[in-house]
């Protein structure tokens, strides 16, 4: 197990509402993520994909532990982040970090640039001096004079800047990019996604980069990880996965990329996944495959037994009965 990331049958359960009278009735139970198994190598780039509210979001906070899983365990360098608290867990997350989809709700308006790329320093009790953020700015692409000004002064690009810079001043080992790019104009996405493979490339970070469409990630990634109601469908190396791509949900997607012209983003979003229909809600998660009520070749055994993620191919997982088991 070399890996610098473990994550063994992680599971978020919300349970909704108050209950019946007196709060005795069953509760209904969210099922966000819902038995994940995956792992990142040191320095490797995972992208991960699937509809709005698969559990992408929520699998990631529950990899830097940012949330607390109801099941399931994260090992991180060896160890189990899930087992620590109070000290030792700040001293676990100071080698990850976090980027947020949106720029403009996540930094702090009050503070100036550099005290919001400086603050992770201070909390965690290092040095903090001007040349550690001044250089820090440096490699996110903005200029010296942006650290006296504030988060308002600058365009929804520039801002995604500051937040990178803030995730990257601890040299996490681990950063987890939360749809970096969803909320940006098209014309600066792919400066935004330049930007964090250069700066993967030159500080060794391993990254999991979460997408709704495979198209932002095909650049950026290693290896790709679908996911679809909670769980991974389908697992594999990039090149793999966008040639062969074995899940019907995969193909789906792939049918899905948008043409590498500077659509609108609500003309993207028109243009997401159409498999027969909406995604099932994460409170009633279909009996057997879960993807079964949208998947166009579904078979019996389908509709009654949930199909485990198999390796089928050398570096590509699937879980589908269409290729045995
Ligand atoms: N704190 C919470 N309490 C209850 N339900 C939650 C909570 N957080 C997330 N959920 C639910 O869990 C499911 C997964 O949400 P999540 O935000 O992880 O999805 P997502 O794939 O990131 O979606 P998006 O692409 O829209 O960001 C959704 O049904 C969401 O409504
Ligand atoms: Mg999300």
């Amino acid at each position: 197990m070399n890996s610098l990331l473990d994550a063994q049958g992680l599971v978020k359960h919300y349970q909704i509402g108050g209950g019946g009278l007196f709060g005795l009735g069953e509760r209904p139970l969210l099922k966000a993520v819902d038995g994940v198994s995956l792992s990142i190598d040191a320095g490797e780039t995972l992208g991960l994909v699937g509809e709005s509210g698969c559990g992408k979001s929520t699998l990631g906070r529950l990899l830097i532990r940012l949330l607390p899983p109801t099941a399931g365990r994260v090992i991180f360098e060896g160890q189990d982040l899930t087992s620590l608290h109070g000290a030792s867990l700040k001293q676990a997350r100071r080698a990850m970090g976090v980027v947020f989809q949106d720029p403009f709700g996540a930094l702090d308006p009050r503070m100036t640039v550099e005290a919001i790329v400086r603050e992770p320093l201070l909390i965690h009790g290092e040095r903090a001096d001007r040349g550690r953020t001044a250089a820090m700015l440096e490699q996110v692409g903005l200029p010296a004079s942006a650290a006296a000004r504030y988060p308002h002064e600058f365009s929804g690009g520039q801002r995604q800047r500051i937040g990178i810079a803030r995730a990257l001043i601890l040299q996490p080992r681990f950063l987890v990019c939360d749809e970096p790019v969803s909320a940006l104009d098209v014309s600066v996405q792919a400066g935004i996604v330049n930007l964090l493979q250069d700066l993967q490339a030159r500080l060794g970070v391993a990254m999991l980069f979460i997408a709704h469409d495979l198209g932002v990630v095909r650049h950026i990634s290693d290896r790709v990880a679908v996911m679809y109601l909670g769980r991974v469908v389908e697992q594999a190396d990039k090149r793999t996965l966008y040639a062969r791509p074995m899940h019907p949900y995969t193909q789906a997607l792939i049918a899905a990329v948008p043409a590498l012209t500077p659509v609108g983003r609500a003309e993207r979003r028109a243009k997401r996944i159409r498999v027969g229909g909406d995604i099932p809600s994460a409170m009633a998660i279909p009996s057997g495959c879960r993807f079964h009520t949208r998947c166009p070749v579904a078979m019996p055994v389908c509709r009654e037994t949930d199909p485990p993620l198999v390796e089928h191919a050398p570096g590509q997982s699937v879980a589908c009965y269409l290729y045995g088991g």
